[in-house]
């Protein structure tokens, strides 16, 4: 009987925590999507970053846009003295237009959706309902700064890596 009560205690416990995780998406993607075996690439290094001059690049592919910026605040996710540089895909979650950055935010001008660069890329207006998907990246002692891997799902994927 008490192994019982335990067993259903336990099972009980981890439908909660699993629930969890599966509603609430950001977190759970935090941990899938980083898993694909990105590739490692360099982006700029911190001497040539201006607060809120964003550089574009391609990531994780040449067919992929994106931007890194220095927000002048601190960001999750951001990298550097002040922790408020980071990166991200440049096509709007949306129906993938290009975003643009403009004073500590990106725009959409398709339909205006707002992307907070400080939160993850969380959408605060418009139509997006996906936030836009965060580059993961690293600073190393030359100050170079690093690629490494994507959270979330590039607009108009199935996954991020596509095949060879
Ligand atoms: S494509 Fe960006 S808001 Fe519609």
């Amino acid at each position: 009987m008490l192994k019982a009560g335990l067993s259903r205690r336990t099972f009980i416990g981890g439908s909660v925590v699993l629930g969890a995780l599966l509603t609430n998406f950001r977190f759970a993607k935090a941990f899938v999507a980083p898993s694909l075996p990105y590739r490692r690439k360099k982006i700029a290094n911190i001497r040539e970053l201006r607060t809120h001059r964003p550089i574009m690049f391609n990531y994780p592919d040449e067919n992929s846009p994106a931007i890194l910026v220095k927000i002048g605040r601190p960001a999750i996710g951001g990298i550097g003295p002040d922790k408020d540089i980071v990166a991200f895909s440049a096509l709007c979650t949306h129906q993938g237009c290009p975003i643009q950055y403009s004073r500590g935010r990106f725009i959409c001008k398709c339909h205006y959706s707002m992307f907070d660069p400080a939160k993850n890329g969380q959408t605060y207006q418009g139509h997006a309902s996906e936030w836009l998907p965060q580059i993961r990246l690293r600073l190393d002692r030359k100050g170079n700064i690093y690629a490494e891997a994507i959270e979330g799902l590039v607009w108009g994927r199935v996954i991020n890596l596509l095949p060879k």
